[in-house]
């Protein structure tokens, strides 16, 4: 007999594992028996110690049993069949990864969400989708999408999640609300009510982990794979991946100056079911759906029986006048769902989110939020509830206003000052991004903008991905939020002396 110990981890594992491997291999017979614990110390120039805990643990497992008598220890007598041996655990350090294309056979969903990831990937050039910063981040990084973190009152943000988890009694460990703590839907209420027009009471709120999850949820509940969802082109990547996961056909429906265009395809004989919006701000054009297309739009949604996902992710930004009233707060028809997140106006780690639903929805999407999750962390949801009710959040809002307001100023100046002509700058009103156009030839193709950008330090990021379409204009999107006025000055001068 020759053990073949595989050299990873304690003596006795090594021995239990190659006992096992061979009873599972097949190289041992059940029944057989195996050498007393004295003659396999000898045998393998180990502790006796070591091959007594080998053989408990293999007789604690049922892959070796005691026979009163002479037969001593032998190989139990009914094993599993095959020959499953198993593989030692990789060596701590050591890159043992699961090959990526190993094959399985999926579900439809399975094979349709990798699809839809795999297709946002390319367009945004990822190895695996993520939210994650990517790519390496830059002196100078104008990517879209980032809060202003450094602005965060954030040790207060400690002390309020710190004193929730203090005080917390032994129901609050316990599981909560699938559909969300009462405390943080009566704030969000509140403050909906009172700054976005929408009237929305506590129990049409469900709180999720994120607005992707909000998408995630919604496209479960509402959609068959083959219907019809109605996007903005150009339109937020998290929207489009959460749509083609949940099997359905994008209908574009171009922006223009005054906002989304309702395409005829979205009313033919096979009418949208859903339409993904975002009117306060659109992602990443910056324009603002007036008043008109808003009406049309939630008629249009009446007439065909569709719904209207309302994204207002970063409207509490607005500097050039009171955020505008969302377009939820119009709907007389039950057919908008409001979604707000708190990554923008706090931070995305938090992973909190809510939906103002429609009531029809209220129970279909709270138990997809059960089966999905069981519900979002409370401690957190408390510790907001207390941030919203005692003021900080409005004050950090008001703060983070001025703030933003005076980056948005100092991008929109330079970009004047170093491209004049050559640059068209569009939704710079409000949110915490702006789109630039770049006319005539300044810099090239939108990959020669981005590399030279990036030699000289500057993270540009271009439109391209946002569109199922890309235009032939060279467009990319600035954020500026977590820039100081200063960088976005230098930033943007750089990138005029790198693109020449
Ligand atoms: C259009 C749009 N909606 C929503 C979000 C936020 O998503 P989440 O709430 O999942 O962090 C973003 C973030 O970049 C966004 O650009």
């Amino acid at each position: 007999m020759v053990l073949q110990l595989d050299g990873a981890g304690p003596l006795h594992q090594q021995v239990y594992r190659a006992f096992r491997n061979e009873i599972l291999g097949g190289e041992r017979a059940p029944g057989e028996r195996v050498p007393s614990t004295r003659a396999l110390a000898d045998l393998l120039k180990v502790s006796r110690n070591t091959a007594v805990s080998a053989y408990e643990q293999l007789l604690a497992e049922g892959y070796l049993e005691t026979r009163v008598g002479a037969a001593g220890t032998v190989v139990a007598p009914v094993l599993p069949p095959g020959r499953l041996a198993l593989r030692p655990p990789a060596r701590p350090g050591s890159q043992r990864r699961p090959s990526r294309r190993a094959t399985v056979r999926l579900a439809i969903a399975g094979r349709t969400i990798l699809g839809a990831a795999r297709a946002v990937n390319r367009s945004l050039g990822l190895a695996s989708l993520t939210w994650e910063l990517h790519p390496p981040h830059m002196r100078y990084d104008f990517r879209p999408g980032r809060a202003a973190f450094g602005d965060l009152p954030y040790a207060l943000w400690c002390k309020l999640l710190a004193a929730r988890a203090r005080q917390a009694r032994l129901r609050d460990l316990d599981y909560g609300p699938p559909q969300g703590r009462a405390e943080l839907r009566q704030a969000i209420a509140a403050r909906l009510r009172r700054l976005r027009g929408v009237d929305a009471s506590p129990e049409r709120i469900v709180i999720v982990s994120g607005t992707q999850q909000a998408l995630d949820l919604i496209s479960r509940v509402l959609l068959n794979p083959g219907d019809r969802v109605l996007i903005e082109e150009p339109h937020y990547t998290g929207a489009r991946c959460a749509f083609l996961a949940a099997g359905a056909e994008l209908v574009r429906a171009p922006v223009d100056d005054e906002g989304i265009r309702i395409p005829r395809a979205a009313a033919g004989r096979r009418p949208a079911r859903l339409a993904y919006v975002t009117p306060s701000h659109q992602f990443p054009t910056g324009v603002v759906l007036p008043i008109a297309r808003r009406v049309a739009l939630l008629e249009w949604a009446s007439r065909v029986g569709a719904f209207i996902v309302e994204d207002d992710y970063d409207s509490e930004y607005r500097y050039d006048g009171p955020p505008l009233p969302a377009l939820t707060g119009l709907d007389r028809d039950g057919r908008a769902i409001y979604v707000g997140t708190f990554s923008k106006i706090l931070f995305p780690a938090l992973r909190l989110a809510y939906l103002v639903l429609p009531a029809s929805l209220v129970e279909p999407v709270t138990a997809a939020k059960a089966i999905g999750d069981a519900g979002t962390a409370t401690l957190e949801q408390l510790a907001l509830a207390d941030f919203i009710g005692l003021g900080h959040f409005d004050r950090h809002l008001r703060r983070t206003n001025a703030s933003n307001a005076a980056r948005r100023n100092a991008l929109v100046a330079a970009i004047h000052r170093e491209f004049g002509e050559r640059a068209d700058v569009c939704g710079a009103n409000a949110g915490l991004h702006l789109l630039v156009w770049l006319k005539g030839r300044s810099g090239g193709t939108i990959k020669d903008v981005a590399h030279k950008a990036a030699e000289a330090g500057v993270g540009v990021f271009s439109v391209d991905p946002f569109y199922l379409e890309p235009p032939r204009r060279t467009g990319i999107v600035l954020g500026y939020a977590p820039l100081s006025e200063r960088d976005v000055r230098e930033g943007i001068g750089r990138l005029a002396q790198a693109l020449g």
